[in-house]
């Protein structure tokens, strides 16, 4: 971590006096031991005793502006909801006994703590330091201050300690498509407390879609009114052929939208809009048949997932819609980035389109991939023209990046690799390893998703930094996303199964600055579980479950693999149908099945079982 420079006087005082008391003790790992939090800080060190918040602690803010004052009223609210008292907020300050949140000029997104028996010194440079440093507090606390509840009998400690933390990456970023699936406000203000509590900065929106147009553009009125629907939806894999009969819709207005806008800048997370063009355009054009190349008669909302062929056609008619388009975006959002899509933009209409085909020749273009560069470069010079940067899917590389583009590689990390090469600035969200719609565990018993699998420790181990890039061009990766594509995802309940706890490993890779590891992690996430718990975060629980693997070997044999993520934990199975428990075989090693047969195994620590049974049919 670089030095910080400036180091307030009681951040000082309380370090040398931490300092002491560490030096006098001698098992420092162990009391690390007691530490759990997700995102890993840089630098922790701990130290003998413990910080009681109590009634009559004060929190002493150095700078009384309302975004300071909000910062500390984040943690009254905590403490009035599960403690039941909150804390006097002063000007000025306290001889001891209370949180201390000093500017001391740190970068951007960092902070220092610094915890002694008689105070809690806080240093920070911007209110997403010191908000970040709250989050570190609220995860040094036990879990019951996440409770919604009064607690009785807990006693609000912090261990001493001190902490440099400062992020890995600029860009902290995770998704929602709310198109496939639509999710109310109130549902995306938690996703986002979510996302704030694991130091994650950046909200994708995915808000346009061949299923549905989600955002009102109040000079398109059709846009919400009609493309917001669609007539059904597929029912199991889009390929089943059957459908529920059932509209669907939701979208949200413009109040609504600059609600959650402020909501979320509240918790230091930027809102990026994705507007898709070309491509992925089907509700637009269902309300707007011009749009297109004007190939078909009747043009309707998607009502299965998937690519389709009616793109935008790039005449002057639409370049003009998506302008005000982008116009009502900026007064919505006020991210210097907007997301324009461009993935998945088939060129079958552009090949048959008489206009499409007169502008390849009128601009001397060699192929519908170079039109797909020009209609984006020509997007990206309105769009930077209102001060405003794009980013795009890994597609926007076809034909030639946009001058001052960013990409957001999903395909895999050629997309990124090629364009940190000529120096755009890359987004790391390779499906692969990020996207949060595959399977977590084994297909055979998990709820049906869009591929994978891709289990926690996947996504945990994936270093987005590919080893090809030189140290310079390593510079334009500037962080990472984890991605919610919902087309298996019809209520916030099954977003969250599907996002947490593998989000919680990506927050860590956009974190944590350097020595990621795995066992660490592992412990830390079992008592984050208990944190989640009470903000009713319903996350997959696949980590306290052993994952059966069965590997094709020849003809007549499988081989047999299983793993648990839950540290400590044995693996007890069964082969004959019988219900598996503490007094089982214990799985040691790889076996051979080699006629039809039921593997049963259940995690077992300290003689109980710590999840439920898995059975797998072979
Ligand atoms: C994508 O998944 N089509 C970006
Ligand atoms: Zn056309």
């Amino acid at each position: 971590m670089r030095k910080f420079y400036i180091i307030s006087l009681f951040s000082l005082l309380a370090a040398l006096a931490s300092c002491s008391r560490t030096s006098e003790q001698s098992v420092v790992s162990d009391r690390t031991a007691q530490v759990n939090v997700i995102p890993q800080p840089h630098h922790l060190q701990m130290a003998e005793g413990a910080f009681r918040i109590a009634r009559d602690t004060k929190i002493f803010i150095d700078v009384q502006s309302d975004e300071m004052l909000r910062i500390a009223g984040f943690l009254n609210e905590r403490l009035s909801s599960a403690a039941g008292f909150s804390l006097e907020i002063s000007g000025t300050m306290p001889e001891s006994d209370a949180i201390y949140f000093m500017n001391a000029g740190l970068p951007a997104e960092s902070y220092g703590m610094n915890v002694t028996p008689d105070r809690i010194v806080i240093d920070y440079g911007d209110g997403a330091g010191a908000f970040y440093a709250l989050q570190t507090l609220f995860q040094l606390l036990p879990p019951e201050i996440f409770a919604g509840s009064r607690q009785k009998g807990i006693r609000w400690e912090v261990p001493c300690l001190s902490i440099e933390d400062e992020p890995r990456f600029a860009y902290r970023g995770m998704h929602l498509d709310v198109c496939l699936h639509f999710f109310d406000i109130d549902f995306l203000k938690k996703y986002i407390d979510i996302m704030a509590l694991h130091k994650v900065n950046r909200f994708h929106w995915h808000l346009t879609e061949d299923q549905g147009w989600r955002l009102e553009i109040r000079k398109y009125p059709l846009l919400t009114e009609k493309g917001q629907w669609r007539k059904e939806t597929v029912v199991g894999s889009l390929k089943s052929g059957i459908y529920d009969g059932t509209p669907y819709g939701g979208y949200y207005s413009q109040e609504q939208v600059k609600d959650l806008v402020r909501y979320a800048a509240e918790r230091y997370v930027t809102i990026i809009p994705e507007i898709e063009l070309p491509g992925h355009a089907l509700a637009a054009i269902s309300c707007y048949p011009e749009l297109s190349c004007g190939l078909e008669d009747h043009y309707e909302t998607a009502t299965k997932w998937g690519v389709f062929k009616q793109v935008y056609c790039p005449k002057e008619t639409t370049f003009e819609f998506l302008e005000d388009v982008f116009d009502e975006v900026f007064e919505l959002f006020p991210s210097e980035v907007v997301h324009i899509g461009g993935d998945e933009c088939p060129k079958a209409s552009w090949k048959e389109c008489p206009h499409c085909q007169s502008l390849i020749r009128k601009l001397g273009l060699k192929d519908e991939y170079e039109l797909q560069s020009w209609f984006v470069t020509r997007m990206e010079k309105y769009i930077n023209s209102k001060g405003r940067q794009i980013i795009g899917w890994d597609e926007i590389l076809q034909g030639g990046l946009a001058p001052n583009a960013k990409v957001m590689s999903w395909l895999g990390e050629e997309g990124g690799i090629r364009a940190a090469q000529q120096h755009h600035e890359v987004v790391m969200a390779p499906h692969q390893k990020y996207y949060l719609d595959y399977w977590q565990g084994d297909p055979d018993s998990e709820p049906l998703a869009m591929g994978g699998p891709t289990t926690l420790r996947t996504m945990y181990d994936y270093e987005p930094v590919p080893e090809i890039l030189t140290p310079e061009q390593s510079r334009y990766i500037i962080g990472v996303e984890g991605c919610v594509w919902t087309e298996y995802m019809d209520s916030p309940e099954r977003v969250e199964y599907m996002a947490w706890p593998r989000m919680c490993a990506i927050a860590e890779t956009g974190w944590t600055r350097a020595g990621k590891d795995w066992d660490s992690f592992a412990r830390r996430l079992e008592t984050h579980f208990g944190r989640l718990d009470y903000l009713d975060v319903g996350y997959c629980d696949a980590f306290f479950e052993p994952y059966i693997v069965c590997h094709e070997d020849t003809r007549y044999s499988k081989v047999v693999t299983m793993s648990v993520d839950a540290p400590g934990a044995e693996i007890h199975y069964t082969l004959d149908g019988s219900e598996p428990g503490p007094d089982s075989p214990v799985y040691a090693k790889p076996f051979v099945i080699n006629r039809s047969q039921t593997v049963k195994a259940v995690a077992v620590r300290d003689g109980r079982p710590i999840g439920d049974i898995k059975t797998k049919q072979f």
